[in-house]
């Protein structure tokens, strides 16, 4: 093929690990196939609104480990219906055709579309519509179907696993039960592997609707062995057996509206109540999302960025680089949008956290 052009963007919510992937896709465009990039800044606004950077080696030089990426990204703007100001009232309009246009205006051959469902769903539409689109898997929570792995989730559990320790310190000065709010959306990969290997005491996970009376059980236990503090991990979607989700925001014109956030408060203040013990609640928040990118996801992801430019050379366009097993390859993006990929509640990983002792607050 002739010296191609290939336009990349970064959406949904930031995590540990864009950086990587933006530097191993610009690196091989240009150091492997001799392409030009082309950079649009906070996700597909930047597509809308034209707004860009060329990507050469010297943007991308320095930025393997940080955090964040050097695009900017957007969770809230949906091509499909973007949301226009008019005479101080906002309006929904369609603008993909105004992103595929920008797309031609830069004589782009190729997109690279890095996100999560909502920025992958619309890259399959744009695919669907006639766009050269190859798609990287993205997201803290690890729950697009379809990969082992999404790249920023290692880095977030490192930094939830982080929290625990030190929670462990201060809930055994001051015999307290800790509750640790951690993101996760509607899977509990975030809390159930931070959860192991931080050592909690009850992991809740929106996969097994708890019962307040198991977990205060279990706690109980453990006093009843001479403990005098616990460890309690919340996911932001677990919730209790027969109730609802803790919902803190609703993001208008988001693709996924619904901020989840309260939970970890709920199970303190209920646990507080019933056994008359301390409780302290920490939510982590967005610190999951920051910081540097550790080792296993700057690895991740730099072999993703490389695949997706691959995919690109390669013609093999609609597919979304990914994780099987321990290999890299590809899978088509619109089988890997549209279906959460929960936590397996008969899975090997929890029955392995069961067998150390960590309640779930199920049975
Ligand atoms: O999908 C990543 C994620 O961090 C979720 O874990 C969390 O529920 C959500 O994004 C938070 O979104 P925002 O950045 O809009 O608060």
């Amino acid at each position: 093929m002739g010296n191609k052009k290939i336009g990349v963007m970064t959406g949904g919510g930031d995590c540990p690990g864009l950086n990587a992937v933006i530097r191993a896709v610009v690196k091989t465009a240009i150091r492997k196939y001799d392409y030009e990039v082309v950079g649009f800044r906070d996700g597909y606004r930047g597509l809308v609104k034209n707004d860009y950077m060329p990507l050469t080696e010297r943007n991308v030089s320095g930025i393997l480990d940080r955090g964040g990426t050097i695009l900017g990204s957007s969770n809230r703007d949906n091509p499909f219906k973007f949301l226009i100001e008019k005479n101080g009232q906002f309006e929904e309009r369609d603008m993909s055709e105004r992103v595929i246009e920008n797309i031609s205006i830069h004589e782009i051959d190729a997109m690279v579309f890095i996100g999560g469902d909502g920025t992958l769903t619309s890259a399959r539409d744009f695919y669907n519509m006639g766009v050269n689109a190859v798609g990287v898997p993205k997201t803290i929570d690890n729950d697009l179907s379809y990969t082992e792995t999404t790249f920023g989730f290692a880095t977030a559990v490192d930094t939830a696993t982080d929290a625990i320790d030190k929670l462990h310190s201060t809930a055994e000065s001051h015999h307290r039960v800790m509750i640790l709010e951690v993101m996760g959306r509607s899977a509990g990969w975030i809390a159930l592997h931070a959860g192991i290997a931080g050592g909690a005491d009850v992991i809740l996970i929106p996969e097994i609707p708890y019962k307040l009376d198991n977990v205060v059980k279990s706690l109980q236990r453990r006093k009843n062995l001479g403990k005098s503090f616990s460890i309690v991990v919340v996911a932001e979607g677990a919730k209790p057996e027969g109730g609802d989700i803790v919902v803190s925001k609703i993001v208008e014109n988001s693709p996924d509206p619904v901020r989840l956030g309260g939970i970890g408060n709920k199970v303190g203040s209920d646990i507080e109540t019933i056994m008359g013990i301390e409780t302290r609640v920490t939510v982590l928040g967005h610190l999951q999302r920051g910081g540097r990118t550790n080792a296993a996801d700057r690895v991740l992801s730099t072999r993703y960025g490389v695949a997706a430019v691959d995919l690109v050379h390669a013609e093999k366009f609609g597919q979304m680089v990914c994780l099987k097993g321990s290999e890299i390859s590809s899978v088509s993006i619109a089988d890997a949008v549209g279906t959460i990929k929960n936590v397996d509640v008969d899975g090997e990983l929890i029955r392995t956290a069961k067998s150390v002792g960590i309640e779930f607050g199920a049975e």
